[in-house]
């Protein structure tokens, strides 16, 4: 069976010069009109990087050796990961920086928030680096440590925040898990969030849990056995973020109004698509998608529960996976007995994580190996110290899949 990646293509009626047909070409494997806009280039189009790059960076990594310690996200492109020590989804790259003491630098390809919790798991003389400073996240974003702090006065004033306990989602700057940290609270990822929504429920009678509502709806209602009706929606753009006290008070489970700006793009739309243009194909989607998506879908799990699903998919079996395009790609590329197709068209890579690419890792790593550090991820002292709290939290639990 082919790779298809992305949707088959049909005619559609995508803008063409006069005269001249349009080649739209997903991923270098075939044209596919409906889901990537691009044109044709004849003649010889130069490659997309120095070819010298990927000597250099060779060179620089063995001349590094076991000083270096290179974490690679599985969104990253193959032009990066390919000099990945480890890859992982976020939990499993948490748990492999704080696994390293020998390493010097750890290099981590993946966005700013994971970067400044390897450096809050690892030793104060190991130094963290991160290839381009612009890859940031755009959830992680959604929630300031200053919105978060109203919004527990918010809770505090109608009596709640007492028994309410703070979880944040691994994707959240290291103040935001520093504030859980300090209120009794934890980190949790998408490979452990029930795990952890376990924990907290333990603790306490209800949860603020930021900053990805998908996350935490899908986690409280489908694996928690929670109704939608005991979810509210933590706004905080709107005074009281939106709320009335009643509310606060008959809720089991507060959402923070933020998401993640590639897979909140996944639509219930783009499921019944794809099983209407191929029979028997599964859908698998990552929590970070709205819930009526995930409702449609087959199975939901991290960006590590994806990978190991379609590892363990028998040959000839046909998969629409809704996550980022880079791991849709590789998981394509590297099952060519299996079809597997990007679930939506309207998608893009993430955006700050493709900000990591071969010219920023080969600049970093010469730097190191002539002795400069560059790009340094330095979580400050009393943050660090609650941010590991509630971190530590985290990685004392079982790490688990999501529903299946
Ligand atoms: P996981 O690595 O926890 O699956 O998270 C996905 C993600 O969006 C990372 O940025
Ligand atoms: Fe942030 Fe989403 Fe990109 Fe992950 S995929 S880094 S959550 S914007």
């Amino acid at each position: 069976m082919g790779i298809v990646v992305g949707v088959t293509s049909t005619p559609t009626s995508a803008p063409t010069m006069p005269g001249t047909p349009l080649s739209l070409y997903i991923l270098g494997e075939k044209s596919d009109p409906l889901s990537e806009r691009g044109v044709e280039c004849p003649g010889d189009l130069p490659p997309a990087s120095d070819p010298a790059l990927v000597e250099r960076a060779r060179r620089a990594k063995a001349a590094l050796g076991d000083r270096l310690f290179i974490l690679g996200h599985h969104y990253q492109r193959d032009e990066v990961i390919q000099f990945a020590d480890v890859t992982g989804d976020s939990f499993k790259l948490a748990r492999e920086a704080a696994a390293r003491p020998n390493a010097e630098s750890i290099v981590f390809c993946g966005v700013h928030f994971m970067a400044e919790s390897a450096d809050i798991l690892t030793a104060d003389h190991q130094k963290v680096i991160l290839p381009d400073l612009a890859a940031g996240c755009s959830m992680a974003d959604m929630a300031r440590l200053a919105q978060v702090e109203d919004a527990w006065d918010v809770l505090a004033d109608a009596g709640v925040a007492d028994a309410t306990v703070p979880v944040t989602y691994m994707n959240s700057s290291a103040d935001i898990k520093a504030f859980c940290g300090k209120h009794g609270g934890v980190v949790c990822t998408s490979s452990n969030a029930k795990a952890v929504l376990d924990w907290a429920y333990r603790r306490g009678q209800k949860v603020l849990f930021l900053p990805d509502q998908h996350l935490g709806r899908n986690t409280a209602v489908l694996q928690m056995g929670m109704r939608l009706d005991d979810c509210v929606l933590y706004d905080p753009r709107r005074q009281n973020g939106g709320l009335t006290e009643e509310q606060l008070q008959a809720a089991k489970m507060i959402l923070w109004k933020g998401h993640c700006s590639v897979h909140g793009r996944f639509t219930p739309q783009a499921v019944d698509d794809v099983r209407t243009r191929i029979p028997g194909v599964q859908v698998l989607v990552h929590p970070e998608c709205q819930h009526e998506v995930v409702l449609k879908s087959d199975l939901i799990g991290s960006t590590e529960f994806i990978l190991q699903t379609i590892e363990k998919a028998p040959a000839g079996s046909k998969w629409a996976v809704g996550t980022e395009l880079n791991l849709v790609k590789r998981l394509a590329m590297n099952h060519p007995d299996k079809e597997i197709v990007f679930l939506e068209q309207h998608v893009c890579y993430c955006a700050t994580m493709n900000r990591i690419d071969l010219p920023h890792l080969v600049w970093a790593l010469e730097n190191l190996a002539q002795g400069h550090v560059v790009n340094q991820i330095v979580v400050d002292q009393e943050t660090e110290h609650y941010a590991r709290e509630a971190l530590q939290r985290m990685l004392e639990l079982p790490g688990e899949t999501a529903k299946d």
